[in-house]
């Protein structure tokens, strides 16, 4: 009997590693994920002094301004989205403006062509920053600890300098002839040996002294004084459009949440102006729909309705989504389910659906995964998940003259011109039309899920349109086949967006029959080296937070206690 226990024993311990989950960060009290490793320390150490969520983010946001500054920013915006320890669900938009004197036509030529750059590369790309008002807002709303704590070891980080990794040596090299183009050398994001490596460090004193105005001065440290001076100064000075008055009336707004059910689950995600949020939900309402957990993960017959699914969402995006305050987004329809049925009735699982067919556009690329994402749960169950961008990597490439930091090139997430692509290869209309002062259209989709009306997920990732995708897939992992989130964020991830009309996947990651398979429905199919950056939070069964970031496509590191 003992030997036949024994033995059973044996044979479940030799077992027990095909069932074991491979996990992130565990830990009881707080987690922080960020897309680098000093960034997440900076709000470990926050969390530990006894800040909460909205504290932590506020300082992991400016310290990602400067250890990050490909997508970390103070001259960007972004979203949070949050959930309180006590249940309450809003959002925060510090989404970037067009500029006061910003026009409709302002990036074509007198034979209406889009100007080639124009919205991408230098002054007249900038948009109205809305990072410093809306971490300002957040902490005076929802913060604990005092500003100027949030704020120092930023001040610190750009005073005494910060190694690099790897990955940021050789993006920044990849950058060094624009950014002396546009800024002149010596700068401190041009090396004075010609190229970066590994363990090299900046100092950027100018940059300290920009934070250390924002952190005596709160929001008026950097829209008001020396600090917007020199900012409009180098705008004007370049040819751009941005004034005094536009820094002086930039206000972020609180707003909802759009939330889906899926199967007992709900998904809380951002309202226009991103049009993460009603994506999401049509997408999880449609999976539901159409019985997508039924499919094995990543199978042919998944991602085939997947990628149905999404071609219909992309094209109503690029139809009726636009800045709120500007166009009448006709929300309750989109996400009506009646609606939602008719939209996904033609889908069949032999065939793809010709995106022609779905409505006429033009496009070519996808590209660029910059933007940045943070996730941060503390002890008492807030959440903040933040995503934050620059737009490009680097921006504008243009930096304020004084001030030591990258200015966005975010205008070009408006619709130039209506059918013409965007550098991530969406096409827009008149929803996204540019008029001044209103908000670009964006698919950033800081997200938080929620099960049995409880904290259960905070999730997000950079990559301009492919956004949303990695975030449906990213929960559905968790949700439909029982990842841990180490294993929802290392899944191999694949993109559609309806124009252009294919399928994007990562490269090496699918097997040939099921690329045949997608290819015999009539895919197209199109590789790209990788898809989402994600940094996230899970809350698990018995309570204990996990923590992951996507350390195999970047250097981003979940830390907890
Ligand atoms: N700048 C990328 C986005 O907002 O979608």
């Amino acid at each position: 009997m003992k030997k036949h226990i024994l033995s059973s024993l044996l044979l479940l311990v030799s077992i027990m590693p095909i069932f074991a989950q491979k996990t992130g960060t565990i830990a009881k009290n707080g987690m922080v994920s960020t897309a680098h490793p000093v960034a997440s320390r900076v709000g470990l150490d926050i969390l530990k002094k006894g800040g909460n969520a909205f504290d932590a983010a506020v300082a992991v946001k400016f310290a990602l301004a400067v250890v990050y500054p490909r997508a970390g920013n103070i001259s960007g915006g972004g979203f949070l989205v949050y959930r309180t320890a006590s249940g309450e669900n809003g959002s925060l938009d510090f989404r970037e403006r067009a500029p006061l004197s910003a026009s409709r036509d302002m990036y074509l030529d007198k034979n209406g062509n889009v100007i080639k750059n124009l919205s991408l590369k230098g002054a007249l790309a900038v948009g109205v920053p809305g990072t410093v008002d809306g971490m300002y807002e957040l902490w005076s709303k929802k913060g604990k600890l005092p500003w100027k704590a949030l704020i120092q070891p930023s001040v610190d980080l750009a005073q005494n300098g910060f190694e690099l990794t790897k990955a940021e040596a050789d993006k920044l090299n990849i950058y060094q002839d624009v950014l002396k183009e546009m800024n002149g050398a010596p700068n401190p994001y041009i090396s004075p040996a010609g190229k970066w490596k590994k363990g090299d460090r900046i100092i950027n004193k100018s940059l300290a002294n920009t934070l250390t105005a924002v952190r005596d001065n709160g929001r008026a440290g950097f829209y008001e004084g020396k600090v917007a001076d020199d900012l409009v100064n180098t705008i004007q000075k370049n040819g751009g459009i941005l004034s005094h008055k536009d820094l002086r009336e930039y206000k972020s707004i609180w707003r909802g949440t759009i939330s889906a059910d899926y199967r007992g689950y709900t998904i809380h995600s951002m309202p226009p102006p991103s049009s993460g949020g009603i994506a999401l939900a049509q997408l999880f309402t449609g999976s539901e729909m159409m019985n997508l957990s039924d499919y094995k993960h990543n199978s042919p017959d998944a991602i085939h309705l997947m990628t149905e699914l999404e071609r219909r969402v992309y094209a109503d995006r690029a139809t009726h989504l636009g800045d709120p305050d500007f166009y009448d987004v006709p929300q309750a329809m989109l996400l009506d389910r009646e609606y939602l049925r008719k939209r996904f009735s033609d889908i069949r699982m032999d065939k793809k659906t010709d995106s022609q067919r779905i409505k006429p556009g033009k496009v070519n690329r996808i590209e660029s995964l910059e933007t940045t994402h943070l996730s941060i749960v503390d002890k008492d169950g807030n959440a903040a998940s933040i995503t934050t961008s620059l737009n490009g990597n680097y921006g504008s490439k243009l930096m304020a003259k004084e001030g030591g930091y990258l200015l966005n090139n975010v205008m070009d997430d408006f619709s130039s011109k209506p059918g013409t692509p965007n550098q991530f290869g969406l096409v827009g209309a008149e929803a996204n039309a540019i008029a001044p002062g209103k908000r670009m259209l964006s698919s950033m989709s800081p997200s938080i899920v929620e099960k049995d009306g409880k904290l259960f997920m905070v999730v997000g990732t950079p990559g301009g349109s492919t956004i949303i995708t990695s975030v449906y897939q990213t929960i559905l992992n968790i949700i439909d086949h029982g990842m841990s989130m180490r294993e929802a964020v290392d899944a191999k991830k694949f993109h559609s967006q309806w124009l252009p009309d294919v399928i994007v996947m990562e490269e090496k990651s699918f097997s040939s029959e099921t690329l045949d398979s997608l290819r015999k429905r009539g895919h197209k199919l199109k590789f790209a080296s990788q898809l989402g950056r994600m940094d996230c939070v899970l809350v698990r069964p018995d309570g204990s937070l996990e923590g992951a970031s996507d350390t195999n496509r970047s250097d981003g590191q979940a830390l907890g206690y």
